[in-house]
């Protein structure tokens, strides 16, 4: 298992529809070890590829019991809205508040390739909506005002000149 350097905004390939997952090999398998490994490190809750530069439709996530791999992911049902925070670790983990679907459903193949649906309220449905957004080429940033989008990014840039 390895380390993966995340990707960070503003990064193009953040904001590209990822290709779909093709090949359910051991390489594939090596990779989701990798971004469980990197998410971990980096105490998040979900990772997508093109959080660590590749533009593939692919996430991990491990959020409010929910421990999954979604390759080519959709969110198939919707429903309610739930208020509070949300943050990135391709934004610096800055947080801003951003509605979402109370509960949504993901729909997904796992790691060998098997489709499966999810269903999930509060927390982990926010998940499923913010990386299944990263895989369509959508940062959360993408769906704030555009003064709260200002707000986020001018922080990030902040922290970036500290480091
Ligand atoms: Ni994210």
């Amino acid at each position: 298992m390895a380390l993966r350097k995340i990707t960070e905004y503003p990064a193009k390939v953040l904001n590209e529809v990822g290709d779909p997952v093709e090949v359910f090999d051991e390489e594939l398998a090596r990779l989701c070890e990798d971004m469980f490994e990197t998410m971990y490190a980096e105490e998040g809750v979900g990772l997508a590829a093109p959080q660590i530069g590749l533009s593939l439709r692919l996430f991990v996530m491990d959020c409010a019991g929910i421990k999954l791999v979604a390759a080519n992911p959709e969110i198939v049902a919707a429903e309610g809205e739930q208020g509070g925070e949300e943050g990135c670790l391709s934004v610096g983990k800055i947080h801003s508040p951003l509605k979402r679907a109370e509960r949504a459903t993901l729909r997904a193949q796992d790691v060998r390739g098997e489709w499966y649906e999810r269903e999930a309220a509060g927390l982990a449905a926010r998940c499923f909506q913010h990386e299944t957004d990263h895989c369509d080429g959508l940062l959360f940033i993408n769906r704030l005002t555009p003064l709260k989008r200002n707000m986020v990014t001018k922080r990030f840039q902040k922290l970036k000149k500290w480091e």
